[in-house]
């Protein structure tokens, strides 16, 4: 009996077991998802139009990973970057890059609302953690939502929900609406109609170009023989200072006033110079909320990358933020799914914008600010929407 075949194939089993372990060869796989290292995938624009906001956002994530000793409830981290380019037709083998090549554990990507949807298929299909640190687009947390996606930033029409009423309450009831072709600015434009529409304004025209072109005369020229009261847009990085620039110099600033969703004047005030002063524009941050979060955040901000921080910075700290309250509630193993996603679900985020929670759908529950550009600062003026939620129309978790 005791030399019978099945027996001695166990106990030479076990055996291996013990030598491999002990030579860290084979560990189970709840010793290895505390043991080894977080692997943490960044997949986000380092070169192209956006290339600027993919580096706040980094900078932002590892800034929060700093105030924890550059650790994820106490476990170090490997980090894996992938240059996404905010190239849409390689977003999802960019994805796959760190999912299937490095394996990570959580990818935290992107800005580019097009390339989020190569990103949205690959954490649906892998069923790896992701964290959106900026995309809006609105499938991501509507009609394709998943219990391992959560959103750190704003959908899309978030901001411009919040816009239509003040430029109705200012007197400008003829607008022209400007942007981008693509999700960003054709979502961004949904919230804006129908804020702008339920108060009261029209809208006299509808224009756009390509992402990324940056060749505005042509519809400046246009603006200015429409004659609206005013313009609202939704454009971002350098282009968007390109943008108020090219408006300023085609002599519409002072005839016709130029509103926006606020990453029109987020990070580039330098760069617009006197053509953003006096812009209004609605977002979930401004750099002159006076909060002691605020100010503490902006400071060590500064001190650490020597730039000043925008609402991509913030995105990016709130993103580490999330995870590291994650991580916490499961004491750093990850594969802790069910535990996990309900911290990460029920987290109240204390972020430099001020307190927000995550919706059903995992989207930002937040404040909306109403902000003029003044001598290279977003000033607040007040609160434009209070904790607004995105409906999450369409999600259905599990
Ligand atoms: C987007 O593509 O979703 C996007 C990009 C830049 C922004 C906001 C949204 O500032």
């Amino acid at each position: 009996m005791t030399n019978s075949p099945s027996r001695r194939l166990v106990l030479t089993r076990s055996a291996a077991l013990v030598g491999a372990a002990s030579s860290g060869l084979l560990l189970p796989e709840w010793a290895l998802a505390q043991s080894g290292k977080i692997r943490v995938g960044l997949m986000l624009p380092y070169s192209g139009a956006f290339a600027p906001l993919g580096v706040a956002i980094e900078n932002g994530v590892r800034m929060a990973i700093n105030e924890q000793g550059g650790k994820l409830a106490g476990r170090e981290i490997e980090w894996f970057k992938v240059d996404d380019e905010s190239e849409p037709s390689k977003g999802i083998e960019n994805a796959n890059k760190l999912v299937q090549r490095d394996k990570v554990d959580v990818l935290i990507g992107t800005v580019h609302s097009g390339v989020q949807m190569g990103i949205q298929k690959v954490a649906r299909d892998s069923g790896v953690l992701t964290l959106i640190p900026n995309a809006g687009v609105h499938a991501a947390t509507r009609a394709l939502c998943a219990p391992n996606v959560f959103r750190t930033s704003f959908s899309n029409s978030q901001p411009t929900l919040a816009l239509g009423q003040t430029m109705v309450a200012k007197g400008h009831k003829k607008a022209v609406w400007i942007t981008w072709k693509y999700a960003a600015g054709d979502e961004a434009y949904e919230g804006f109609k129908e804020s702008y529409t339920k108060a009261g304004g029209t809208i006299v025209k509808e224009l756009g170009l390509p992402f990324p072109n940056v060749e505005f005369q042509a519809l400046l020229t246009e603006i200015a023989a429409l004659k609206p009261d005013a313009v609202a847009c939704f454009f971002a990085g350098p282009s968007a200072a390109k943008f108020m620039k090219d408006f300023a110099a085609a002599g519409l600033k002072g005839k016709i006033a130029l509103y926006g969703s606020g990453f029109l004047t987020e990070g580039v005030l330098e760069a617009a110079g006197p053509a953003a002063d006096g812009v209004m524009t609605t977002l979930h941050y401004s750099d002159s909320l006076d909060t002691p979060r605020n100010n503490k955040f902006r400071l060590e901000y500064a001190k650490a990358f020597k730039m000043q921080p925008d609402v991509y910075a913030v995105q990016g700290y709130d993103t580490g933020l999330l995870l590291i309250q994650g991580a916490n509630a499961v004491k750093g193993d990850l594969s802790k799914k069910p535990e996990l996603y309900k911290a990460m679900e029920g987290a109240v985020i204390d972020s430099p914008r001020g307190k927000w929670t995550m919706s059903k759908s995992h989207n930002p529950v937040q404040d909306i600010y109403l902000r003029v550009a003044e001598k290279g600062e977003n000033k607040v003026i007040g609160v434009a929407a209070k904790a607004l939620a995105d409906p999450g129309t369409g999600c259905r978790m599990g």
